[in-house]
């Protein structure tokens, strides 16, 4: 698969380059940054989006503060105030805790925790690409620009095509911020996979005309239940796969899973700004000042879940048992 990656470090030039995702697929603008608050403002700015490559964008924000000069420790807290709900940031401020004044040691870890990412995600797309069959639907963007690597739930869905095992891909659009429409549908292209692009309410009519096999998509956060946050939409995607009987699919690297929370109902969901939701790409949808809600993520029941796709395997109910033998190997 042709990849974008969504970041790249210049050791030389002490910067770390993001490819501002908001302007994709129809300029390709690179914003650098030298400063850990940089890095924070391109992911609160979703200049950079997607829980992996949130995670990798964090470790390289404490990269730069050592390169920079910035407190170790206000840096950490800028880069955690960033975003909220996927839990892959706090995963990697956590792990580059101990290298903090140390740049060098700070450097060898962010590059652990991108190459980690790569080889999780060859392993979960070749999971994934086993249970996957005939037309899937997907949601959000899961593939190398939400995650630095070769993607979770869009690695798999391009495995699958490879393999022969799939031969048509639904792309949710996924309103507000069209990461399917503007994203997955072009990785999807680049990648040579036939797909096509539906809006999110289409999906219970495409199910109920036999017209989705499978529905696989990305996380944010899991509990250790099985409960996850995803892109809002997913649990309506989840409640109509399960009244059609349509097999479900999360697909995550361990990395996503909160070992803390015993259910999802306390992931912590991200509101944004109400004009994401009332203008696109500045264009006005609504009465000016008409008010809109936009929580960014919402949480399904493990109850709904056929399988969750990771890079030890597919692990099957009951999750809570099957997620700690996979955290503990
Ligand atoms: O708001 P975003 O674009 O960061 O949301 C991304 C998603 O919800 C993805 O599905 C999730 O992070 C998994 S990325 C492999």
């Amino acid at each position: 698969m042709e990849r974008v990656l969504p970041f790249r470090f210049d050791e030389r030039e002490k910067t770390f380059w993001l490819l501002d995702q908001r302007k994709l697929p129809f300029e390709e603008v690179w914003v650098p940054c030298r400063t850990a608050a940089e890095a924070a403002a391109g992911i609160r700015d979703m200049v950079v989006r997607g829980a992996p490559a949130i995670g990798v964008t964090a470790a390289y924000g404490m990269v730069l503060a050592h390169l920079s000069g910035e407190d170790p420790a206000e840096a950490d807290q800028v880069l955690r105030q960033s975003r909220p709900t996927a839990v892959n940031l706090f995963y990697a401020l956590d792990r580059m805790k101990p290298y903090w004044g140390n740049s060098q040691a700070s450097l060898e870890e962010a590059r652990a925790i991108w190459r980690e990412v790569e080889d999780t995600e060859r392993a979960i797309s070749q999971h994934g690409a086993r249970v996957l069959r005939g037309q899937v639907l997907t949601h959000c963007n899961t593939g190398p620009l939400a995650t630095g690597g070769y993607g979770t739930a869009l690695g798999a869905i391009v495995e699958a095509y490879r393999q022969g095992r799939i031969h048509h891909v639904w792309v949710d659009e996924t309103r507000p911020y069209l990461q399917g429409a503007r994203l997955t549908a072009w990785e999807l292209q680049k990648a040579g996979v036939p797909a096509t692009l539906v809006t999110d309410n289409m999906a219970g009519y495409l199910m109920s005309k036999g017209r989705v096999d499978a529905v696989i998509l990305g996380t944010d956060r899991m509990a250790i239940n099985g409960d996850f946050a995803n892109k809002i939409g997913t649990y309506a995607l989840a409640v109509l796969a399960h009244y059609h009987g349509i097999p479900f699919y999360p697909a995550l690297p361990l990395s996503s899973v909160d070992p803390t929370l015993r259910t999802g109902a306390d992931i912590p969901i991200e509101e944004r700004s109400a004009l994401e939701v009332t203008t696109v790409r500045g264009i006005p949808i609504a009465p000016e000042g008409f008010p809109a809600a936009h929580p960014a993520f919402d949480v399904t029941p493990h109850a709904l879940v056929t399988g969750i796709v990771t890079e030890k395997g597919v692990l099957y109910p009951p999750f809570d048992e099957a997620l700690r033998a996979a955290l503990d190997r």
